[in-house]
């Protein structure tokens, strides 16, 4: 646990939420709330709604909401711990770890390497633009002069110690350097030199902004082709997505390409492909798959089409599908990479297959099918077996159904045979854990009743609006009378802080879950208006109106126990519970 129960209250409540949001945009006071429009969706009317006493956010057009935490999540695409530092450190509120020596040694440490890296990128910039040889190189290769600046492209000189000599009339140390992966070093004569000599320089920067690596690509044949930045404390290979500074503030991300090199990222750019990103290299990491979904969940993939390009496609699919990403693959004519394609086709030629694009079930059935002759029998058992091992992970019967019918006819397969083999591979794969085991709810919604739920909210609300009204209303009702299982739960938490004799803001109780869609529930829960009236009134009314509906709920519950056992023949039991139906009869309006 980094941040106790307690930090992250002081965090929230030294954030005002109607400051916080005030900075990324306009607000317009509206009755008790701000209003504006919504960032997280385009629109023309306003439906974002800020609520200082709740101290929640809302729009009412995508339903996101949440409290001033998941603003900041939402808005900078953090995470909720780093929402929570970014909070602190914006309200002076000290962590335990601003104190801890080591920490602060790291970061003090970091900082360095970014002002080394800046500079070092200043100085590449210059020497592109002095130097005619490798402008020439990336204009030839249809670099805009705008796309160069953009993505801050430039040149490391022929020479073994220029970017040392520089940096050091700067006052920076060459063990400075050294560790921020500029220089190498001789290990006999203890000499630094500069790692990068003679190579257009390409700056990784991270969503912060810091410049944390280098790429730097040859202008021949000679090898290596691309040279990075070794391991250094501010860059993790594997860690990063190359163009994720830029992508991250496109309004409206419907899904992100990912590409594998600098040239196909900058190329797509240039052309109007504005969430184009690059994993560098082929080598597709977890770290990088969770990066993308906090800002996507739709990635398609547009990776070379040579086979590695193409193995490398298939594990990058798996470890996005793990993460829970929706995944597509784009493919591209044989032999071409995005940035040639893009350059010979056109844009409009590129976009056309962005819609073409396969989802990753049709993808693997193209990749199995891929070669094969419908004439002959080996090529299409070969394919029954294939399929039935992509279809068998399917949980949806009625999208198997659909595979199967689509894919038998085209490759002139048996259906039935399909279904064999598939049954075949599902009884192997059969060893108890059935996944279409269902959690049933607290109550099955059916009887759940009509203006129950509503009453509920009102009532929520109510402890959220008027605290001290929260001890008077669990004297006459408890937690668990609440239908709904996120009321109780939020009715327990209300109830837990009144007894307490503290308070406590619809924005911390949504703090309090961590499912993301729960905190969604709750934050909708605390969005809608009182009706006008006493509220001494409507909470006795929908006190009335809790009771009334779980009294309901019993009678039909013992109703039907009752009804079973007459059945059964138990007459004696039934008569019991008759009584007991009489009773809570009597109890109804
Ligand atoms: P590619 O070999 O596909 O190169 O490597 P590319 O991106 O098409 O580059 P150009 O068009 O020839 O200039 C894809 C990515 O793999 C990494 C780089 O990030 C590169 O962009 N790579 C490749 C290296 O790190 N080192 C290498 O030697 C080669
Ligand atoms: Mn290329």
């Amino acid at each position: 646990m980094l941040f106790s129960e307690e930090k992250v209250s002081e965090i929230i409540e030294k954030n005002d939420i109607v400051d916080v949001v005030s900075e990324y945009m306009n607000l317009k006071k509206s009755g008790s709330n701000y209003s504006s429009l919504c960032p997280f969706h385009s629109e023309k009317t306003p439906s974002f709604s800020v609520s200082s006493p709740k101290q929640i956010f809302y729009c009412f057009g995508c339903g996101v909401g949440g409290n001033v935490v998941s603003f900041i999540q939402k808005i900078e695409r953090l995470s909720y711990v780093e929402a929570l530092r970014l909070l602190a450190e914006r309200a002076g509120v000290e962590l335990a770890r601003d104190r801890d020596p080591k920490a602060i040694k790291e970061a003090n440490e970091k900082k360095a390497i970014y002002r080394i890296n800046q500079e070092a990128a200043r100085f590449f910039y210059s020497k592109l633009q002095d130097n005619r040889m490798p402008m020439q190189y990336l204009t030839g290769r249809g670099l805009s002069e705008a796309v160069i600046k953009r993505f801050g492209l430039g040149y490391a000189p022929n020479e073994w110690q220029n970017l040392l000599n520089d940096m050091s009339k700067k006052g920076f140390s060459a063990a400075a350097l050294h560790q921020a992966g500029l220089l190498a070093k001789k290990e006999d004569a203890g000499r630094y030199y500069d790692k990068f000599r003679n190579r257009v320089m390409f700056p990784i920067i991270d969503l912060k902004g810091n410049v944390i690596a280098f790429g730097g690509r040859v202008m021949d044949d000679s090898k290596p082709k691309y040279l990075n930045s070794p391991e250094t404390p501010v860059f993790s290979k594997g860690h990063n997505i190359y163009a994720m500074n830029f992508v991250k503030k496109v309004a409206g991300l419907e899904n992100i390409i990912i590409v594998e090199g600098y040239m196909d990222v900058i190329a797509l750019h240039q052309f109007g492909v504005n969430n184009a990103v690059a994993s560098l290299g082929t080598a597709f990491t977890e770290h990088q798959a969770k990066l993308l979904k906090r800002f996507s969940n739709e990635i398609v993939i547009a990776y070379d089409s040579d086979l590695a390009g193409q193995a490398a496609t298939l594990k990058g699919l798996a470890i996005l599908e793990k993460a829970g990403c929706m995944v597509k693959v784009l493919s591209l004519p044989s032999g071409k990479d995005p940035d040639e394609y893009i350059r010979k086709e056109g844009l409009e030629a590129f976009k056309e297959r962005i819609k073409k694009s396969l989802p990753l079930i049709a993808y693997k059935i193209e990749s199995v099918k891929k070669g094969l002759d419908t004439n002959n029998l080996q090529d299409r058992i070969r394919f029954t077996k294939g399929f039935s091992e992509i279809l068998k992970d399917i949980e949806s019967n009625t999208e198997v159904d659909a595979y199967v019918k689509k894919y038998s006819k085209d490759m002139q397969v048996d259906e039935t045979a399909v279904y064999a083999e598939l049954n075949r591979l599902r009884d192997k794969n059969k060893n108890g854990n059935n996944k279409h085991n269902i959690i049933s709810d607290k109550k099955s919604e059916s009887k759940m009743l009509k203006g129950e739920i509503i009453a509920e909210t009102y009532l929520l609300n109510i402890c959220i609006y008027y605290f001290d009204k929260a001890k008077n209303i669990f004297k006459m009702i408890e937690p668990e009378d609440f239908s709904v299982d996120l009321h109780e739960k939020i009715a327990s938490l209300i109830k837990t802080k009144s007894d307490e004799g503290k308070t406590i803001t619809a924005g911390e109780i949504i703090s309090c879950f961590e499912n993301e869609e729960v905190k969604l529930q709750a934050a909708a829960l605390f969005s809608i208006e009182l009706p006008e009236g006493k509220s001494d009134d409507l909470m006795m009314s929908c006190i009335d109106k809790i009771k009334q509906s779980k009294n309901t709920r019993r009678i039909q519950e013992l109703t039907e126990k009752m009804n079973a056992l007459f059945q059964a023949g138990e007459k004696e039991q039934a008569n019991k519970l008759f009584v007991e139906i009489i009773e809570l009869q009597k109890l109804r309006k």
